[in-house]
């Protein structure tokens, strides 16, 4: 149907192609003039930009060195505790042996989650990966404490208590709804890892087992300003309430790039099979500018310190529980990237084997980040508190390149793409 022609500028002409009623096709854009001069401050990621001071964690990238409020890493997870470690995390020193019983018993009591939210959870569909229900269970904690006393120090400690001690329930609570089972209540008599491994599989939880996720979580915790515990900075700026801070940070670990590689690692190794594919594969992969899982690190130019004592624990997990010939693939792999993409300062992450370990100790692969979430609980919690702290809400700049000033012409005006 053409429009009648009202003179002056062309008339609009139907694509005749499109049926009466259907919605054209908007035209795509044109394509916005390219910022020419790159300024100085501006660094694609952020990369090397300082967005914050911390005192919570520093990391030498190129020797490799992790540590948490001065503390090493490997110190503590050879000899510390998860919850020891996110005290130290958030409140700035270690725990004397009074506050750390009373921060584990405060923990412990209140690792219940209510009745509402087990059963909003069952509303969720089975199918869902439980990173998207533990950031909405997460978020819908703030229902339950919405009083948001930023400035009253109690409520700081017990939004702390809180996300800490249920968080694990609410990763234990999905996976048993999504197989068509009733969460099960936690047990007080049980540690902080063991709880855990209780709740997700309904039996006792083996002791060994238990200290090394305990170790696990340790090595999780923190890592200074990565893209979850910025979101989460970013977040706690405005003043919302910390369940609304930890549900910002959830949904950024749970992209592939970022938390989300541990699962895709185990799937990477199971592509590449056996341990004669290693190197046609890698060759491939390096040749199409894929991104190996696990691989690779904005700070660190050495192998990451974590990896390290993940694959320890791995070994340790295999000398007690048997060995998983994924792990001689997995070190097959590290082995010939070495040679291809060492000099590029790629080596592994945090993620690489950390998926052997949740996978000797029998956890469902899509739990693995929601495990990283558990732990990375404290970090973000320290960080929110460091913010408040000395709070200035983040709001950037940018390099504008759209277009220049134009002005609006009603559609009997607007040419067609010719
Ligand atoms: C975590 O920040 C943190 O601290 C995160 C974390 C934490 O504890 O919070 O440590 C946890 O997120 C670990 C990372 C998990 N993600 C992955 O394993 C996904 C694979 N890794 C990459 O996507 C990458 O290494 C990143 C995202 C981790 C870091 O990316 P950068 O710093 O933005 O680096 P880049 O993408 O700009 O790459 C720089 C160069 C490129 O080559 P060139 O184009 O310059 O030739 O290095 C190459 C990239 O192609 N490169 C890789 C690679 N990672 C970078 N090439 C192949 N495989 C990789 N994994």
């Amino acid at each position: 149907m053409a429009a009648k022609n009202t003179g002056g500028s062309t008339a609009v002409q139907p694509n005749p192609e499109s049926a009466a009623g259907e919605p054209l096709a908007p035209p795509p854009p044109a394509a916005p003039a390219v910022a020419t001069e790159t300024t100085v401050s501006f660094r694609p990621g952020l990369e090397g930009v300082p967005a914050t001071q911390s005192a919570i964690c520093d990391i030498d990238g190129n020797r490799g060195i992790l540590t948490y409020r001065g503390y090493p890493v490997d110190q503590l997870a050879r000899q510390s505790s998860f919850l020891e470690t996110a005290y130290l995390l958030i409140w700035g020193e270690l725990p004397t042996i009074f506050q750390l019983r009373d921060f584990e018993h405060e923990v412990k009591m209140h690792r219940r989650v209510s009745f509402r939210i087990r059963d909003m959870m069952k509303c969720f569909p089975a199918s869902g990966h439980p990173m998207d229900a533990l950031q909405a269970s997460a978020a819908s904690l703030g229902l339950f404490y919405s009083r948001r006393a930023l400035n009253d120090p109690q409520y700081i400690v017990a939004a702390v208590v809180r996300l800490i001690a249920k968080i694990p329930t609410m990763v234990a609570a999905f996976q048993l709804i999504r197989k068509g089972q009733d969460p099960i209540q936690p047990r007080d008599d049980l540690t902080y890892a063991e709880n855990f491994l209780y709740m997700l599989t309904e039996q006792e939880p083996d002791r060994t087992a238990a200290r090394i996720l305990d170790a696990c979580l340790i090595l999780h915790a923190e890592h200074s300003l990565n893209a979850s515990t910025f979101s989460a900075r970013v977040t706690a700026s405005t003043l919302t309430d910390p369940y609304a801070v930890v549900a910002s940070a959830v949904g950024t670990l749970a992209g592939p790039l970022h938390g989300g590689a541990n699962e895709d690692v185990l799937d990477m190794l199971e592509e590449i099979g056996t341990i004669d594919q290693v190197e046609p594969w890698l060759d491939r992969a390096i040749a199409a500018k894929q991104k190996i899982m696990g691989f690779g690190h904005r700070e660190y130019r050495v192998k990451d310190p974590r990896a390290v004592i993940l694959q320890g624990l791995a070994e340790e997990l295999f000398t007690r529980f048997g060995t998983d010939p994924m792990y001689d693939l997995a070190r097959a792999l590290e082995a010939a990237a070495a040679g291809r993409l060492g000099a590029k300062g790629i080596y592994p992450n945090v993620d690489f084997y950390s998926g052997l370990v949740y996978r000797k100790l029998g956890i469902p692969r899509d739990l693995f980040t929601p495990i990283f979430a558990i732990a990375r609980t404290a970090g973000w919690l320290a960080h929110w508190r460091e913010q408040l702290g000395a709070n200035r809400i983040f709001r950037p700049s940018q390099i504008y390149t759209g277009y220049p000033e134009r002005t609006w012409l009603p559609l009997e005006q607007r040419p067609l793409p010719t």
